[in-house]
């Protein structure tokens, strides 16, 4: 495979680095729109791990659907494991979340990664970086020791100072999310443009964190396989499987971490507003269809 040129940065792997891990982001809800419980569960970690051979999920708000309650005994179950999210945008989300992290999380320690306060806040403004440290401090002395908590933000927040406050302030793990997709690039460009974001979003951070750098992964990333053209970004099955093969399996051979947005197509979500003022689809984003059968293959 052609892989685009990485500027050498203090991050990057000897070329006989293993592999990065794989994981998948993973909605709460079933195709009809309504929750999923502990059978819906423990069912998507066995398709993503047969096909993919990947163990570990992240999910954003772990009160909504009782997501915490019900996927951690999944996960026990499968031998999967859990990032946790939690949704701090308002007080009140951000209570339920947490309380349900500090009920389950300590019961399944084994099945909990870590856990996320915030997806994107940086990005939309809510917070400052100092405010969001708050939060993530106030979750780990909560949910006590043993956990790593940090946040997922767009790769641009992490690269231009936004988060600045997050690494040197004592976050455990930091997510990024880029979209090339989002971005408006042809799927040519694609993996150059995605590769480039994160080089400039892991760089910003291994310079402002110097020897003790929070373990670091993708937070996000993937291209539709079906839906509106944003810009150059066209979606479809042949296009989402170049990226797969190509900005995925890429990135894991340079030893990176990285979730792909996302495992399953959610079609009972309502139609989302990109920057431009367009309206996009957001129901065919998964590796798999609805009913876990397969697009294309999910392998390196
Ligand atoms: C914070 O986030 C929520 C969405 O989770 C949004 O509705 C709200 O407007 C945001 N607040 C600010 C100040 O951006
Ligand atoms: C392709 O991606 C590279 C790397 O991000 C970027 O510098 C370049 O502008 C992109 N090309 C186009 C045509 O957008």
């Amino acid at each position: 495979m052609q892989l685009p040129i990485l500027p050498l940065l203090a991050f990057a792997p000897s070329l006989a680095a293993a592999s990065g891990m794989l994981g998948f982001a993973l909605g709460n809800k079933k195709a009809d729109g309504t929750c999923k419980f502990q059978p819906d569960w423990e069912a998507d970690f066995s398709a993503i791990n047969t096909d993919s051979g990947s163990k570990v999920v992240r999910i954003y708000a772990a009160s909504d659907c009782d997501t915490a309650k019900w996927i951690l005994p999944a996960a026990k179950k499968t031998g999967g494991q859990v990032i946790l999210g939690i949704w701090p945008d308002t007080d009140s989300s951000y209570a339920a979340d947490k309380a349900a992290v500090v009920q389950y999380a300590p019961q399944y320690k084994d099945q909990v990664y870590a856990i996320t306060v915030g997806s994107e806040t940086l990005y939309r403004g809510n917070f400052t970086g100092e405010t969001l440290l708050t939060k993530i401090k106030d979750t780990k002395s909560a949910v006590g020791s043993g956990f790593k908590v940090g946040t997922a933000d767009s790769w641009n927040k992490f690269m231009d100072g936004t988060a600045d406050a997050l690494i040197t302030g004592g976050a455990d793990i930091l997510l990024c999310n880029a979209f090339s997709y989002w971005q408006g690039q042809r799927i040519g460009n694609a993996t150059a443009s995605f590769f480039d974001d994160i080089m400039q979003a892991f760089g910003h951070i291994q310079s402002v964190a110097g020897s003790s750098p929070p373990e670091l992964w993708v937070g996000e990333t993937g291209w539709p396989s079906a839906g509106s053209t944003y810009q150059n970004a066209v979606p479809g099955v042949a296009s989402a499987k170049t990226y797969w093969d190509k900005a995925i399996c890429g990135i894991l051979a340079w030893g990176v971490n990285v979730f792909f947005f996302e495992a399953f197509d959610e079609p009972w979500k309502p139609v989302s507003v990109g920057q431009d003022g367009s309206v996009a689809d957001e129901t065919h984003w998964g590796a798999w269809n609805s009913d876990r059968s397969s697009k294309y293959a999910t392998t390196c």
